[in-house]
């Protein structure tokens, strides 16, 4: 099977690792990478939002699938003109990622269909925006409706930082017309988790259970990043709780969409927070998460190309199983001084091949650029460092030794991931 895989981070990176995995690989390109992907996929010079030579070239290598990476290829409507040319593709149509390019559509949804969220309005008018929030006071979350990167989120302690939210998205227009529109939530209080499935449109296929570490410094301090770290599977999701993911939130989301005519082929991914009355949604996401991935599918046993094609041909009902380890797998984000701020790039990249040749570690690459025989720094999320072990304390352990020995300028990455899951009993998928 020929593969293109579209994206240039280090969740490609680890769909690329896996994939080449395959029996059933005979050609892994992947558009347009980065300095690491290049090792195991040939890199294809094309922009990831570039749908029309991306369509072009899928059509000329004769591509049997393609996975797309990130939700703004999904929002630019790649899959509607792969499909329209009978090109096979993982992921949703632009309609159906609206669950993840429209946070006021999700909302209505899962008002609709009575998914577990927390309760909300939607402005378009700052004004009454404004209102809203004076009338419901602090501890209040403002977001933007539209695609902002992980920024568009304001999560306000008191009524001036609410207030001071809508004037930066409605009137400032930081986000343009992302943030035009604004949804105002209930701030809810527990433990978030990633909770992803490969769906088909109609059946759902769980991956491992796993937490993000959104903010930049140690005991989640800071600004928020686009993920400093990872680990899988999360024992804060036990066995039970994963059927009532499954039985309250995954699968009427699916049968919503297609109640509403759209087809939720790809992934789903929940945000979710573990709240006292339950587990609620934060958001969802139409696509693989990042850095989730990078810590789910070092643990993936079975092989990811039948998967990703079952879901595509409507038929995960009759899939395969997944395989999972036994185990547990950590990820550790080294990102670039200054970062999510201004940061610098160009920076050379030492250690690298001493970490990857150490057992049970890969090394993902997020922001980097090939430059001869060097690697530069190229992003500010700049390497995942991944380890598995047969315990997270032992994947812990792992991934911080391999970090000890990579070095750059600047570089900077959180030493506390997984800390708390560490303080749980361990989980048996
Ligand atoms: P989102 O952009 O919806 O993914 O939110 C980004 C982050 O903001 C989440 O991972 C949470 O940490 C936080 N957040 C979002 N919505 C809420 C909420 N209703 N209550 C508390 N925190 C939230
Ligand atoms: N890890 C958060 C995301 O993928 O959106």
């Amino acid at each position: 099977m020929r593969v293109l895989v579209i994206g240039s981070g280090g969740r490609e990176h680890a769909l690329v690792w896996k994939l080449s995995q395959s029996p059933e690989l005979t050609k892994l390109y992947c558009a347009p990478g980065n300095g690491g992907i290049g090792e195991v996929a040939e890199l294809v010079d094309l922009g990831a939002e570039d749908v029309e030579a991306l369509t072009e070239f899928a059509e000329s290598k004769d591509i049997d699938l393609t996975v797309v990476g990130p939700e703004g290829t999904l929002a630019k409507g790649l899959v509607d003109a792969f499909e329209k040319r009978g090109l096979r593709v993982f992921g949703p149509n632009k309609a159906a990622a609206r669950l993840e390019s429209s946070k006021a559509f999700a909302k209505n949804l899962m008002k609709k269909y009575h998914i577990p969220t927390g309760t909300f309005a939607v402005f378009d008018d700052a004004q009454a925006a404004r209102a809203y929030v004076r009338q419901l006071g602090a501890p209040i979350v403002v977001k933007a409706d539209g695609l902002c990167g992980g920024k568009g989120t304001i999560v306000a302690q008191t009524l001036s930082e609410a207030l001071g939210a809508i004037d930066l998205l409605m009137e400032d227009k930081i986000f343009r017309q992302a943030g035009e529109r604004v949804v105002i939530e209930e701030r809810l209080v527990g433990e978030e988790a990633s909770f992803i499935v490969v769906t088909d449109g109609t059946t759902a296929v769980p991956l491992l259970p796993s937490q993000d570490h959104k903010r930049l410094q140690d005991g989640d301090k800071g600004p928020n990043t686009g993920g400093m770290g990872a680990y899988a599977p999360a024992p804060v999701v036990d066995a039970g709780l994963q059927r009532r993911v499954m039985d309250d939130v995954i699968l009427p989301t699916i049968r919503a969409m297609s109640t509403e005519g759209l087809s939720l082929k790809g992934v789903l991914y929940a945000g979710l927070m573990l709240t006292a009355d339950g587990p609620k949604v934060l958001e969802f996401n139409a696509r693989f998460g990042d850095p989730e991935t990078q810590v789910i599918l070092p643990l993936l046993k079975s092989d990811l190309v039948p998967l990703l094609d079952d879901a595509v041909e409507g038929r995960l009902a009759t899939s395969a199983p997944c395989v999972w380890e036994t185990g547990s797998c950590a990820c550790v984000v080294l990102a670039s001084g200054g970062y999510p701020g201004d940061f610098q790039i160009g920076k050379e990249i030492r250690g690298l091949e001493q970490a990857a040749k150490q057992p049970q570690v890969a090394v993902f690459h997020a922001g980097s650029k090939r430059d001869r025989d060097r690697t530069l720094t190229w992003g500010g999320r700049v390497l995942n460092v991944v380890a598995s072990g047969s315990n997270l304390e032992q994947a812990l352990k792992r991934v911080y030794e391999a970090v000890s020995g990579i070095h750059f300028d600047g570089m900077t990455y959180r030493k506390d991931i997984g800390a708390r899951a560490l303080k749980r009993p361990a989980v048996t998928p």
